[in-house]
């Protein structure tokens, strides 16, 4: 990555053609010691990971399959706002390469036109209490065509290439995410709260004033997304009130 304007995400870079989940690589890596913002990327994965114990389809050549190691020191209850601080930084970045607004469905698909073309997975490595690591899993489909992607998500997935017309060199939304998320990252731990980031998410949001369905431990809350709270909770008025959602998949109507 040639003039990478970071001073530690990416600045250490293992790249490797094949390997089963980046977030595995990492997470060892980081377990050896591997300082934060060393960056795992593959052309292909053989057991990439989506949420939920999911598989994340991640063919050779035409995505971005990569891991960033972070060392944050915030309180383990505040982790899963990675995602969302994240999430800001990829659809920025991919807003500023495909010149067509990309927009967050919280907690962590970015989508254009309701298609889902990047995921983020985010893992913690513990010691008593304490997180050690962090690992940062971002997806994303750059030149795949339709018929490059499995039938069963033919209908919900879209590529870069397919909103701009023509394929999209890997390289520079690399470069453009690491900036972005190094810049957000550092506001973020710094202040210690996602308070800072929140105005900048709800601008890239998909989900506020939209209907929303969440599967939550506590059952399914519907109703409509309304705010997103300094936790990074989503505020979703139901018939019985407002309720907010810390963790679930949702679907968005
Ligand atoms: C999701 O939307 O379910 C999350 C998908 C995360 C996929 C990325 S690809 C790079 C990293 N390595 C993995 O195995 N998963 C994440």
């Amino acid at each position: 990555l040639e003039g990478l304007q970071t001073k530690r995400m990416g600045q250490h870079i293992v790249h490797l053609k094949v390997v089963d989940s980046t977030n595995v690589v990492a997470a060892k890596l980081a377990d050896e010691g591997e300082p934060e913002g060393t960056l795992v990327i593959s052309d292909q994965q053989t057991g990439g990971k989506g949420r939920r114990g999911r598989p994340w389809f991640s063919p050779p050549g035409t995505g971005i399959w990569m891991s960033l190691v972070l060392r944050p020191q915030l309180p383990m209850a505040h982790a899963p706002q990675l995602t969302l601080v994240a999430a800001v930084a990829v659809s920025q970045a991919l807003t500023e390469v495909t010149g067509s607004q990309a927009g967050i469905k919280w907690p962590n698909d970015i989508l254009f036109d309701d298609r889902k073309c990047c995921g983020i997975l985010t893992e913690m490595n513990m010691e008593s209490e304490e997180i050690t690591s962090v690992i940062l899993g971002i997806g994303i489909n750059v030149n795949q065509v339709r018929s490059d992607f499995p039938e069963e998500i033919q209908g919900i997935a879209t590529s870069l290439r397919e909103i701009t017309g023509h394929p999209i060199p890997r390289a520079s939304v690399v470069q453009r995410i690491l900036e972005k998320f190094e810049t957000l990252y550092d506001q973020y731990v710094e202040n210690g709260s996602f308070a800072c980031i929140r105005d900048q998410w709800k601008k890239q949001s998909i989900t506020l004033g939209r209907h929303v369905s969440a599967a939550t431990s506590r059952g399914i809350i519907t109703g409509v997304a309304v705010d997103i709270d300094e936790m990074g909770a989503l505020v979703v008025e139901t018939e019985q009130g407002q309720q907010k959602v810390y963790s679930a998949d949702i679907q968005v109507s």
